[in-house]
């Protein structure tokens, strides 16, 4: 595997937490973090999952993000996706700085922009494939976002285009991951982040999940960062980013 690379030798640490990093060649990079940190506090012990991280992916990268069990991969991305506030740096979108942003905004950005595919599917029981599909759609738009046929569309376009009544126990880890993916896609966003999309899977689910994911890069451009713990996920990325300790190891390739 030699393709891949290490952390994006174009991003510039910005000085300033509040200026967008730019790249050379595509102007604002898609997502960026500038030295995040994330602390957790549980009882007396302080655990320091990310100490001053920064990375930024260009719009239409494919980026895999790796490193051993507990080096702060999904604190990353969880920080990158706004789905949790960072203890220190900056986080941003498009150029936009998120931190003080107000919350509503915030899930704004968050529902409009940014797709998130859960290592464990976390599919609601109770609703069926096209319903959980439509969720972020119906949170962002209200009732307007109850659009059936676009929600199809996207569970065709998985595989699962005969799946669309079917609740998640009715369906394999493979299709219920691949929901996931079309539930993230919902909203059209510009970025996917995806945490271990394959890690639950055998080996033939975890193809198709990967080859669905570099079809939507290939095809519509966007930004995917996903995680993986396996090496061979690597051979889709156009890029690797490597951690440990809660921070990034630079000039690693596999
Ligand atoms: N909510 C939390 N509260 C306290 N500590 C946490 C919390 N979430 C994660 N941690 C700790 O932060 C560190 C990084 O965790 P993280 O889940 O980001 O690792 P990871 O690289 O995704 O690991 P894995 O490959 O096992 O999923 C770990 O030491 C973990 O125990
Ligand atoms: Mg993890």
């Amino acid at each position: 595997m030699t393709r891949f690379l290490h952390s994006n030798p174009k991003s510039r640490r910005s000085a300033h937490a509040s200026v967008a990093p730019l790249n050379d060649d595509e102007g604002i990079a898609a997502v960026a973090a500038v030295d995040v940190q994330k602390t957790y506090h549980l009882g007396s012990v302080e655990v320091r999952a990310l100490e001053g991280v920064s990375v930024s992916a260009i719009h239409g990268e494919m980026i895999c993000i790796m490193g051993k069990s507990g080096s702060g991969k999904s604190t990353l991305l969880r920080q990158l996706s706004l789905i949790d506030h960072p203890t220190g740096g900056e986080v941003f979108v498009d150029g936009r700085v998120t931190s003080g942003m107000p919350e509503g905004q915030r899930a704004r950005l968050r529902l409009e922009r940014l797709g998130y595919v859960f290592q464990e599917y976390a599919l609601i029981p109770e609703l069926t494939a096209i319903e959980n599909v439509l969720l972020p759609a119906m949170q962002l738009l209200g009732n307007a976002g109850h659009n059936r046929s676009h929600a199809a569309e996207l569970l065709d376009a998985v595989g699962l285009g005969d799946r669309l009544d079917h609740r998640p126990k009715e369906l394999s880890g493979g299709q219920q991951q691949r929901v996931a993916i079309a539930r993230a896609l919902v909203n059209s966003p510009s970025i996917v982040f995806a945490d271990e999309p394959t890690a639950n899977l055998d080996s033939i689910s975890a193809k198709t999940v990967m080859d669905t994911l570099t079809r939507l890069n290939r095809d519509t451009g966007v930004t995917i960062l996903f995680v993986s713990h396996d090496p061979d996920d690597a051979v889709y990325a156009s890029r690797l980013i490597y951690l440990a300790d809660g921070k990034v190891v630079e000039g690693v390739s596999l």
